[in-house]
């Protein structure tokens, strides 16, 4: 094969370096005035450094940035020496990984164009095209006889008629936004027909919660309505949570699709609830547990390693209907998973942007898993 000769030399050594045929992965974001772009910047020099690792060639680059029909784009890598973030131009890439950070910019007319075409462009694969929102998860999980039993009763909240007749089915409920993360809009109804006021409502906030306590449905439904600043919300069973030293805890798993394309567990957490809390968040006074602590603590050595056993593959059965109802191929999710007080697991949520698992363990392996899973899209791809 002969050179083609550029007139911008630096294109042209970046096309021959190509040839060599190293794969290269684009972490998709979104430019941001103040800081080139937006994301979380030590998850993605993780990727980078990991790339190197598993020999790939990695780089940042914003919606605007991507090109779809260029040889060669403009993007950013990271200079650990410097602490610096830099503007290189790099080959035109195989794969693009989008962890485009907030809803809200992956909703941008633009950006959602961009996301299509890539989904289009037969020179590329993109993974882990959206969010999840809470609503269609729930519809999806419902469909299969295998993941239904996981699922708490869920309905969206629309009126007060509708609230009222769940209250009749469950005197303990959780109410949360469809597109909520990280707890914030949390709120819990519990019902206590022997009170003067039996309606108690508890409503998150960034530390502790604040109580209300209302006498009839209608102020109920005022005071949600009030709270929930015109969020879309999905009302929901309350499960009465395993608790160690009475701080009520649920797992967190990352699954991830791995070398041989098939979905596979990277590793479970726990999250140990705050004492004045209603999540495990750790940003609301939650904290990491080893997951085989806790459930030993509860439940004895013997049932706790069932439960993790069952844990692991539920995850896996959910992250299949999930897939099935996206409609989608993904690539990794993050799972929330209850546990209530009898053994029984609940399904929470699942996010299609996992973030950073701190248990170092996890940590490498999702790493490792991402570049895993790329080279079998690569290997497979033709076939
Ligand atoms: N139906 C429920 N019953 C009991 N606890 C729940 C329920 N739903 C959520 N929680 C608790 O609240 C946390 C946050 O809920 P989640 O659905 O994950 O929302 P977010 O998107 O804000 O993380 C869960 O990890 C769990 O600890
Ligand atoms: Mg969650």
């Amino acid at each position: 094969m002969g050179f083609v000769i550029h007139e911008d030399t630096a294109e042209a050594e970046i096309l021959a370096n190509s040839r060599i045929k190293q794969p290269v992965l684009a972490i998709l974001t979104i430019e941001d005035d103040l800081q080139l772009f937006r994301g979380n910047r030590h998850n993605f020099a993780d990727l980078i450094d990991a790339g190197k690792e598993n020999g790939f060639l990695v780089y940042v680059v914003t919606a605007n940035q991507l090109k779809l029909n260029r040889k060669t784009i403009n993007g950013f890598t990271y200079d650990p020496g410097t602490d610096t973030w830099m503007l290189q131009k790099f080959p035109f890439p195989h794969l693009i990984y989008n962890r485009i950070p907030l809803r809200e910019d992956e909703l941008q007319p633009e950006v959602r164009r961009k996301i299509a075409a890539c989904l289009r462009n037969p020179n590329v694969q993109i993974f882990n095209p959206k969010f999840f929102n809470k609503w269609s998860l729930f519809k999806w999980l419902r469909q299969s006889r295998i993941t239904k039993p996981y699922i708490p009763a869920t309905s969206r909240m629309q009126s007060v008629s509708g609230l009222g007749r769940m209250m009749l089915q469950h005197r303990f409920l959780y109410l949360k936004p469809v597109s909520g993360k990280a707890g914030k809009g949390i709120m819990t109804i519990q019902l206590q027909p022997e009170k003067p006021l039996p309606y108690r409502l508890k409503i998150q906030g960034n530390k502790g919660s604040t109580t209300y306590n209302c006498g009839t449905i209608g102020k109920l439904w005022t005071r949600i309505k009030k709270e929930s600043t015109g969020e879309r919300y999905i009302a929901q069973q309350g499960i009465h949570l395993a608790a160690y030293n009475d701080r009520s805890f649920d797992l967190r798993a990352l699954i991830q699709k791995n070398q041989r394309g098939q979905w596979d567990i990277s590793g479970i957490g726990a999250r140990l609830a705050g004492s004045m809390s209603i999540t495990t968040h750790v940003p609301r006074g939650g904290s990491i547990e080893d997951p085989e602590k806790l459930l030993v603590g509860v439940f004895g050595q013997d049932e706790a390693n069932k439960l993790l056993t069952k844990a692991r593959n539920t995850a896996l059965v959910i992250a299949r209907q999930i897939e099935r109802g996206s409609r989608r191929s993904l690539a990794e999710m993050s799972m929330d998973l209850g546990i209530d007080q009898a053994g029984n697991i609940w399904f929470f949520e699942a996010n299609a942007k996992p973030m950073k698992f701190d248990e170092p363990d996890i940590r490498k392996r999702s790493l490792d898993r991402i570049f895993q899973y790329s080279s079998y899209l690569l290997r497979t791809k033709d076939k």
